[in-house]
């Protein structure tokens, strides 16, 4: 067909007497059936940038030229300049960009500055992005990653307690919307998660607290001796200088958060189902972050939605009161709130939980815990389940 420059009427035409005549047509299956691997090594310590730049120039860093660090204009001045400067010293080309700190940044706006500031720097196919953050700069560095030229490696050095739980680890990238937070974005996987527990020192307590609310989501819908050990010693790292002095709770928690998390990505990175549960507590959790504007964090959002989680599930019969009281009394003690804001109407809410990404045939969709450390599984298989907008705003109404 190359090389006939036939006009669309033209080739019409010809198809067209070419069915009439009977004529044999063309067929093609294309096939492209793939085996990836996509591995990663989670490393988990303490001032890990030596150890980053000793990958670097190794393994990790073959047919890489050059680099672009995309951090927050609060992790920049505390540890991006620093990374900046180190890996200038040993030779690597590399620039550093970085954005205002907070969930608002996390927009297709950012995403467009970043991306036009990387072309203008030269960066092509052969760069690599290492997003230097918490789970706001992971997201959004990720998903640049994953389009910029079609898709060049990037690793993940995560700051923060909430990143370190959940947004560095498993591949989900993504920027908000006005409508709802992450519905644009992709999976995508690091090619390395790098969790500095050195970096949780500079955390002010509003942030320790907003990352303990996945630890403590994580220890709900699968591990109960955690749960206990988060209810022995979570109030330790609220105490003065708690992060500090108590490294090894930390180190557990990481790696607990770690092993949970990708246990479950690891069967089903596109979440087909069982990933749903890390959905846990997310149904109001997100509905409520967005209706805030963002005035609360994840964290703070995702207390509140598992505090109403598990106050439907005792409606439901999957959890008892006492096992509810306990859930809501740990996020109580790691300084996070349990209750509705006043300010919402539980209509609002309930509006707001149509633009969650579990809706299915128009229906809102709940993952439930069964007791503590272990998530509900319905007869139908599936870990979560419909329920009707009638009985939802009739509990919050009660529970909130
Ligand atoms: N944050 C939920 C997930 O990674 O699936």
């Amino acid at each position: 067909m190359y090389g006939h420059n036939l006009e669309p009427c033209a080739t019409i035409k010809l198809l067209k007497i070419a069915l009439e005549r009977g004529l044999r047509m063309s067929k093609f299956y294309v096939e492209l059936k793939k085996v990836v691997d996509d591995s990663y090594d989670i490393e988990i310590g303490k001032n890990l940038f030596e150890t980053l730049i000793k990958d670097l120039k190794g393994e990790l860093g073959k047919g890489i030229s050059r680099y672009a660090i995309i951090t927050d204009s609060n992790v920049k001045t505390l540890y991006g300049d620093r990374l900046y400067d180190l890996m200038k010293e040993e030779g690597f080309k590399v620039d550093l960009m970085s954005f205002p700190a907070g969930e608002t940044s996390k927009t297709r706006a950012t995403k467009e500055i970043i991306e036009d500031s990387m072309l203008a720097k030269g960066h092509r196919r052969d760069s690599c992005i290492i997003a230097l953050g918490g789970g706001v700069v992971t997201d959004l560095a990720g998903f640049i990653a994953g389009t910029f030229g079609r898709g060049i490696p990037f690793i993940n050095y995560s700051t923060s307690i909430l990143g370190a739980a959940d947004a560095s680890v498993g591949g989900k990238t993504a920027v908000d919307t006005p409508l709802a937070t992450n519905l644009i974005g992709l999976i995508y996987q690091p090619k390395k998660v790098y969790i500095d527990l050195a970096t949780w020192e500079t955390l002010p307590k509003k942030q320790v607290s907003n990352g303990l609310a996945e630890t403590i989501k994580h220890a709900c819908m699968a591990d109960e001796a955690f749960f206990t050990f988060l209810e022995e010693n979570i109030e330790k790292l609220l105490e003065e200088e708690g992060i500090r002095k108590h490294f090894e709770i930390c180190q557990h928690i990481a790696e607990t958060n770690c092993r949970i998390k990708y246990e479950v990505v690891k069967k089903d990175e596109r979440e087909s189902n069982l990933r749903q549960i890390l959905n846990l507590g997310h149904t109001v959790g997100r509905a409520i972050e967005t209706l805030s504007g963002y005035d609360l964090l994840h964290g703070q959002a995702v207390a509140i939605g598992m505090a109403m989680q598990v106050k439907i599930g005792e409606k439901l019969g999957y959890i008892t009161k006492e096992e509810a009281d306990r859930v809501i009394a740990l996020f109580e003690k790691a300084g996070l709130p349990t209750k509705l804001p006043e300010e919402m109407s539980t209509e609002e809410v309930v509006q707001k939980l149509y633009t969650d990404k579990k809706v299915r045939q128009g229906k809102i969709r709940f993952v439930f815990e069964e007791g503590i450390g272990r998530i509900k599984r319905h007869e139908d298989g599936n870990y979560s389940i419909a329920l009707e907008e009638e009985f939802i705003r009739k509990t919050i109404d009660e529970v909130r």
